[in-house]
């Protein structure tokens, strides 16, 4: 089956009138804006997935203009650079440069009149304003007051505009911090304006977690603590934090990594069906299992194990015990999950980058054969995207010799086309108002309480950081924390 990016781009924008839109992104020349976001920007323009209306504004403090901003973000990137002319051209038209400095609100009166100098009020024309938080965090109530207090909220007299606002992780240290940035934004929009982005849940194969339980009659029967044994969710990074290391050091792996793209892809696993496929629906059915999640009783180092790779220290501080490695096992205090352990790892500088989720059934209650082995269901987010079921199979001969044989089916040979990227979906998204794949405030707030009950008890501080080495598969002890159960990590 061939079916092109900008064939389904075209499906979904067909007849959709999308308001003027002018997306003006705070942070535009920090690493976040160059890598990511205007990076997904220009492959929506050369899929055609941009309004034709659409505006935007780059907002930075570097002395810049839209050409030279322009051209400091395809410098970045050899593959922009490819880009056909055409493309950047058209791109280039529809983009403009602000310098701010968010220390100063008054640098920010001109941007105002910039934004509002596209409305043409007497032809009804009046732009939707969407803002884009891609500063570091501590920028982030100082923008909101920005928002409010420098005209740039202002509704339009001729026609309604709607504002929404986005705002980019880390959403808070913890539960206290996450809450009153709630409340914050609060202050000033509807959570219907507010978009918490986490962006695994933009990736294709996240979204396919749902697909395939509630598309398929197959699996949900099977869905419960009768016939699951344990889930893995392993995310696998190669790199190290080098580039972000100073703020790495202040997060680690459980804060970084867990809180958010983990504990999202784990509430999508196990939720119950939804009753629609509305936003408040979906985000309902995530939230009971993000309030119902539990770690074992007895002590912290039961269930969870640090590790930290060779040379970190270097990179950031001699004395530094920042986890950059991290297994988890937890559960999830519901009828449908009572005793099912889901066992969560995330490091990096590892032999690999892979991230998988991994069902893992019970064994049949009896075996009439020599060697049934359990049936494993994996969904691969990445790389080589793809699910695959483990079924045993009769070995050819003339005994019953059992062979565990894989029914997998791969994005690129059902689909032969490139995914979608996540910034882009979800870019999409915000500019068309769809809140289905961003965070509610409660479920945010739901995950920063699990996880402040590991990372905030006393007994987390003085728990061992396991030293690996760089380009491994993580501490020893990781290994044989899972042993101790009587599994083993599914995710090489
Ligand atoms: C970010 C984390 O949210 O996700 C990074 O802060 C991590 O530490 C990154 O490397 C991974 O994203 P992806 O899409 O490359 O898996």
């Amino acid at each position: 089956m061939k079916k092109s990016l900008v064939e389904d781009t075209q499906k979904r924008l067909s007849g959709k009138q999308i308001a003027p839109t002018i997306l003006t992104i705070f942070g535009a020349t920090g690493d976040l804006s160059a890598d990511y976001l205007l990076p997904a920007l220009l492959r929506m323009e050369e899929h055609g997935m941009l309004p034709k209306s659409f505006r935007l504004v780059c907002v930075g403090r570097k002395e810049l203009n839209a050409k030279s901003y322009f051209d400091f973000v395809l410098k970045k990137s050899t593959v922009l650079k490819k880009l056909p002319t055409k493309v950047k051209q058209s791109f280039l038209k529809r983009l403009t440069y602000y310098q701010g400095n968010f220390d100063d609100v008054a640098s920010f009166t001109g941007l105002a009149k910039l934004l509002s100098d596209h409305d043409q009020p007497n032809k009804h024309v009046c732009y939707n304003r969407l803002y884009y938080f891609a500063t570091s965090p501590q920028y982030f109530s100082g923008i909101a007051h920005i928002l409010k207090n420098s005209g740039l909220l202002m509704s339009c007299k001729a026609h309604e505009r709607k504002v929404r606002v986005l705002v980019e992780k880390p959403f808070g240290f913890n539960y206290k911090s996450a809450s009153a940035l709630n409340k914050l934004l609060k202050k000033f929009f509807e959570e219907e304006q507010i978009y918490r982005i986490d962006h695994y849940l933009g990736k294709e194969t996240v979204q396919n977690l749902m697909v395939v339980r509630f598309a398929n009659g197959i699996f949900e029967p099977l869905w419960n603590n009768k016939n699951i044994d344990h889930v893995e969710i392993s995310v696998l990074e190669n790199d190290t934090t080098a580039k972000r290391a100073e703020y790495y050091d202040q997060t680690g792996a459980i804060k970084d990594f867990v809180q958010n793209h983990i504990l999202q892809m784990l509430s999508l696993i196990t939720m119950n069906e939804p009753y629609n496929l509305t936003t408040e629906d979906i985000r309902n059915e995530k939230l009971k299992i993000l309030k119902a999640l539990q770690l074992p009783a007895g002590e912290l180092r039961q269930s969870v194990i640090k590790g930290q790779y060779a040379g970190y220290k270097k990179e950031v501080k001699a004395d530094s015990q920042t986890e950059t490695f991290a297994a988890l096992k937890v559960f999830i205090n519901t009828p449908r999950w009572q005793g099912v352990p889901f066992y969560l790892r995330t490091g990096k500088a590892l032999h690999k980058k892979v991230a998988e989720v991994t069902v893992h059934f019970k064994e049949p209650a009896r075996c009439i054969f020599r060697n049934c082995t359990a049936n494993v269901l994996t969904f691969r987010i990445q790389p080589d995207e793809s699910v695959h079921l483990q079924i045993n199979n009769k070995v050819p001969g003339f005994g019953v010799d059992i062979h565990q044989g894989d029914y997998g089916f791969g994005y690129k040979q059902a689909f032969m086309t490139e995914l979608p990227g996540a910034y882009e979906r979800l870019l999409l998204d915000f500019i068309e108002g769809d809140q289905r794949l961003f965070i509610r405030s409660d479920e945010i707030e739901s995950s920063w309480k699990f996880i402040d009950s590991i990372t905030e008890n006393p007994e987390f501080k003085n728990l061992p950081v396991f030293s690996y080495k760089q380009k491994s598969a993580g501490p020893k002890e990781a290994d044989e924390f899972i042993k101790k159960d009587l599994r083993e990590w599914r995710t090489k």
